[in-house]
């Protein structure tokens, strides 16, 4: 496995350009979630292609400095697991190797990013946006693999490769959960004992309202209501958003009449986690 960690050295690193390169982008501090999506990758990439994963905090996408700072960053046990799953190439570059002193260009993008997450940290798909585009174009791949876990992620990257006509395929990969039903993610290792016990009361609440959509409860206030009841019982989650949206636009809706997300984000402490169902009439 080769470690890069300047774009200049990329080209030499990825080797044969005739076959199929794949890149995972990631923050780092890998979980089973981003082996399954590396795991999923090699499959893409055949015998003869490149998984590529690139490892890189993206300051431009954080909203909070104290969340930049505090996500984790296990480097050696990163280029471990990489290793260990078959990883041809780990990009690794520090912010400096990313971004010029005086960047001034980013990519937006101004319709899927306006509620959700997007609504909640300001530019952060602008970070997302602009970070993936440069993987892209740095790693040349032709295949990406993203989490499904985070929708709106998806939807605004597809978004970016159809408008900008990216030479780049996205494959989505179904979330990866602990057995409680806890999405994972890296930022689940940063919650202490009791709201690691807590958090997959998130799954079960919108697992419940998902039911009660299925069962013919139509209306977005009365899902919406039970879900937030279920998530802030314990009194450990504070809601950052719940939101029920048109699953292709995320648009809030009135009435669930076609595919639709119930999608919600709540801090532990300072700890931010994502989680969402699909409700399909
Ligand atoms: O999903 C993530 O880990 C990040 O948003 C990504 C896609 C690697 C861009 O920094």
């Amino acid at each position: 496995m080769t470690v890069v960690t300047q774009a200049s050295e990329l080209t030499a690193a990825l080797g044969n350009a005739g076959q199929p390169r794949v890149l995972v982008p990631t923050m780092g501090a890998l979980h089973h979630g981003h082996l399954a999506l590396i795991r999923h990758a090699k499959i893409l990439a055949g015998a003869q292609g490149t998984v590529v994963v690139s490892i890189f905090v993206n300051p431009m996408q954080f909203d909070r400095a104290g969340d930049l700072a505090a996500y984790p960053r296990p480097r050696e046990a990163d280029l471990a697991a990489c290793r260990a799953a078959g990883v041809a190439v780990v990009f690794a570059p520090e912010a400096a190797a990313m971004y010029a002193p005086d960047h001034s260009v980013t990519v937006s993008e101004s319709q899927l990013s306006r509620n959700l997450c997007g609504a909640a940290r300001p530019g952060h798909f602008d970070g997302v946006c602009t970070v993936v585009l440069k993987l892209f174009l740095l790693c040349s791949c032709q295949i990406a693999v993203f989490g499904e876990k985070d929708f709106q992620q998806l939807a605004v990257i597809r978004r970016m490769v159809r408008d900008l006509n990216v030479p780049v395929v996205i494959v989505a990969h179904p979330t990866v959960r602990e057995t409680n039903g806890l999405a994972m993610s890296s930022r689940n290792a940063r919650l202490n004992a009791a709201q690691r016990a807590d958090a997959p009361r998130l799954r079960r609440a919108l697992l419940a309202a998902q039911a009660a959509f299925q069962a013919g409860t139509r209306r977005p206030a009365e899902l919406l209501t039970m879900a937030r009841q279920a998530i802030e019982a314990s009194g450990l989650a504070r809601m950052d958003y719940l939101s029920l949206v048109d699953a292709d636009s995320l648009e809030s809706v009135e009435h669930v009449e076609g595919p639709a997300l119930l999608a919600t984000a709540v801090f532990y402490g300072e700890v931010r986690l994502i989680d969402h169902v699909c409700l399909v009439p």
